[in-house]
């Protein structure tokens, strides 16, 4: 019979077969499917896991805090944290196109995460042969089924390694959907806040700011992207809604009037939907109430924004995502 506990009982049991004596490594990326995945081979293997989380600067408030301490004081996992904010920043800056920006970021993640993995493999130890991933049963159907090895090469200068390092997947959640992962997730313990998280992109909050990405616009779009979550929280909305990006149109001024005066700022958008699987959704009918809170709380809070906006486009024709 299916039950949450069992699940990590048969995983557990079959993690330690395939991994044997030897190590793992996992990359964290803040969301619900490699911190389950993570935490179900650290209850296999304990320090035989090394976890990577690559910092990149485009993460929301507090979520890099929610990785580095309360996963680790859940899990107890050993985690490497690479503080890679300026590398992201200049590698991005004067770049305002979505693609470029994306293809930006994705390179220089698997670039910070490969010189990771260098690094703990060239640690003392047993020898490093499984790479972790979360992948889900919906991926598995749409790829075609198979389990797979990943490669990396050691193009990255670093002494005494081999050309081409193999790496064996350990994917314990290939039998599971997105809900049946929370629900592991929540057996082995996690903060209520990784478990329930909506779905996040991983090019981060660098997506959300139309225009170029800079850290005071990040600074500020991380401010307003706070207040609405917790509202929508505070209002119950937050399981209701799929997501909520917030956006920052930073190449965009309006006028308005604040205080003593005349200002001369920037607009948010928020974006709520509802959805099924993010192939298709609709702009959420949220409540007025709720609304009109988090558009008063970040004028007033958030300085350089001086208009809230609401995105009533379902997708298709928009996406979910601004860029
Ligand atoms: P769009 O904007 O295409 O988004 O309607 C559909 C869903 O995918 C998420 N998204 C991403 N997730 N990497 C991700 O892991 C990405 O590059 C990415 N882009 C969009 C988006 O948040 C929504 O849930």
């Amino acid at each position: 019979n299916w039950t949450t506990h069992n699940v990590v009982e048969e995983q557990v049991a079959l993690i330690r077969e395939q991994v044997g004596t030897k190590r793992a490594i996992c990359g964290l990326s803040g969301g619900v499917d490699s911190a389950v995945a993570a935490a179900l081979v650290q209850k296999a293997i304990g320090s035989q896991l090394t976890c990577v989380y690559v910092d990149h600067g485009l993460m929301r408030k507090g979520e890099t805090e929610q990785v580095e301490k309360d996963f680790v004081a859940a899990t107890g996992v050993q985690l490497k944290v690479v503080d890679a904010q300026e590398r992201f920043l200049t590698a991005l800056a004067g770049v305002s196109d979505p693609e470029t920006k994306r293809k930006i970021i994705g390179r220089e993640f698997i670039r910070v995460f490969e010189q990771a993995q260098l690094e703990i493999l060239q640690e003392d130890g047993p020898e490093v042969a499984f790479l972790v991933q979360g992948t889900l049963y919906p991926d598995v159907v749409e790829s075609g089924g198979g389990t797979g090895t990943a490669n990396i090469k050691s193009h990255h200068n670093v002494g005494g390694l081999p050309d081409d390092i193999e790496f064996e997947l350990v994917e314990p959640l290939r039998k599971l959907f997105k809900d049946e992962v929370r629900m592991v997730g929540q057996e082995l313990g996690l903060p209520e806040e990784i478990v329930q998280r909506q779905p996040f992109p991983g090019p981060g909050l660098g997506i959300r700011i139309v225009g170029e990405v800079t850290k005071d616009r990040l600074d500020l779009l991380r401010e307003a992207d706070a207040i609405a979550r917790e509202e929508l929280t505070a209002a119950g909305l937050d399981r209701e809604i799929w997501q909520c990006p917030v956006v920052l149109l930073a190449d965009v001024r309006s006028v308005g009037v604040q205080g003593d005066g005349r200002t001369y700022g920037h607009p948010i958008v928020l974006r709520p939907v509802s959805s099924e699987d993010a192939m298709t959704a609709d702009w959420t009918r949220m409540p007025y109430d709720v609304l009109a809170k988090i558009s008063t709380r970040i004028t007033n809070e958030v300085s350089d924004v001086n208009r809230v906006v609401l995105d009533v486009t379902s997708k298709p024709p928009g996406t979910i995502e601004w860029e």
